[in-house]
């Protein structure tokens, strides 16, 4: 994975240059004047879309740290970058980043999880996740703070013993701060989601690319394929994780799997169909949500009005509703579009439109939440 970090919709301003820091304050730079017993961090894939993000949200929520480690491949190593007003060098990771660090971000891609991630668990450091490798993995609790913070019961700081904690798919993270709070009240039977997914979701470099091939058509020249095999500008696809031999890609059976797991439940029916569309930042998703018990439109706008982390836009009069540029850079994911299904009897069916930041709360947000619930 490339990362490119001066892109004007990420986080970016937080990496200056990358020439060697002629002051270099490392491995760690120390915060003086924080509390001793405020966590150690480390940031695995700092310098990437969501490792940008992690930083962007670590200040935004004031998270206390007595020190914090920039770890990324050792293609960055020497960069440096400024948070917080104080000067940093990233760091190459290796074995030996984790020597007491108790709370490990990671955004470096599953095989780099795969590699690092029972390392440090190892050395004692809780390691929250956001690839898929361990998402699926029975004693990983799997958690979205608003939805299932009683997965996480029973790890705790200060133990000195490890564990790791995923952080669902964006996706799923976005659909489920919506559907859960309607399970909660009329319990889901099924549920037909349809994605429109950012550049975003695929990193710095996706999204780096669709802004060279919308300059490229424009000028009439051909598109620069790298990220994706084909054309993104002025263009929509199917998502490209790898196609199962079910008919479904990855990314569509991680919203039907995790959506088990994080609800508890075996047997909801989920079915989904995931598109890259030419976005910059956040997804979009359409939910269809067919319940066991009635619930009437009037009643699921309140439900979401009422629910953490949401918001909803729902302007019939004026066509307004949740759009990516709106809830880029937010943290609440944005409901509207808030309508009986009439395809089925008996208020049991409802359609919602929903859209959420996927770097933030889809990814770094959601991260940094679950690190403060150790806090
Ligand atoms: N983008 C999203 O919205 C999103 C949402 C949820 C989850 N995720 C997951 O988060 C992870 C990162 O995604 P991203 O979008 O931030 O990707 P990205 O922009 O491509 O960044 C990748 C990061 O991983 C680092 N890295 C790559 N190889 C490494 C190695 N051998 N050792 C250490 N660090 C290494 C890169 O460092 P260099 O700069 O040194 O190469 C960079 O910091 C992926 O697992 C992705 O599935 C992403």
């Amino acid at each position: 994975m490339a990362a490119v970090t001066h892109h004007p919709f990420l986080s970016s301003k937080l990496l200056q240059t990358t020439k060697p820091n002629p002051i270099r304050i490392g491995p760690t730079a120390v915060r003086m004047s924080l509390q001793e017993t405020a966590p150690s961090l480390a940031v695995v894939g700092v310098t990437g879309a969501v490792g940008q993000e992690f930083l962007s949200v670590l200040s935004d929520r004031d998270f206390p740290f007595r020190s914090i480690k920039m770890l990324a491949s050792k293609r960055s190593s020497g960069k440096r970058l400024t948070f917080q007003g104080c000067d940093y060098t990233v760091e190459e990771l290796t074995a030996d980043s984790f020597d007491g660090v108790d709370i490990a971000l990671f955004s470096a891609g599953g095989s780099i999880s795969k590699e690092f991630g029972p390392v440090a668990v190892e050395r004692g450091t809780i390691v929250v996740d956001n690839s898929s490798a361990f998402r699926m993995e029975e004693k990983v609790p799997l958690v979205i703070p608003e939805v299932n913070p009683e997965a996480m019961d029973g790890i705790k700081l200060g133990t000195g013993k490890g564990a790791l904690i995923a952080n669902p798919n964006c996706s799923t993270i976005i659909c489920l701060m919506a559907a859960t709070p309607l399970h909660q009240r009329a319990k889901v039977q099924r549920m037909v989601v349809s994605t429109y997914q950012a550049a975003s979701g695929a990193g710095a470099a996706a999204m780096e690319e669709l802004e060279l091939q919308t300059r490229e058509v424009l000028e009439g020249k051909s598109p620069t394929c790298k990220i994706f095999k084909q054309q993104y500008a002025f263009n929509l696809f199917s998502h490209n994780a790898p196609v199962l031999s079910n008919g479904y890609n990855e990314e569509e059976m991680k919203l039907v799997k995790e959506t088990r797991k994080i609800w508890n439940d075996k047997n909801v029916k989920v079915t989904a169909t995931c598109i890259r569309v030419p976005v910059m930042r956040a997804h979009a998703e359409s939910i269809n949500l067919q319940f066991e018990n009635p619930l009437d439109e009037d009643t699921a706008r309140n439900i979401l009005k009422n629910a953490p982390g949401v918001v909803v836009i729902d302007d019939r009069a004026s066509n307004l509703f949740p759009t990516p540029l709106e809830v880029s850079n937010k943290d609440d994911v944005a409901v509207g579009r808030i309508r009986c299904d009439v395809s089925q009897e008996g208020n049991h069916g409802l359609e919602i439109f929903v859209c959420g930041d996927q770097i933030r709360k889809g990814a770094a947000l959601n991260a940094v939440q679950i690190a403060e619930m150790l806090l």
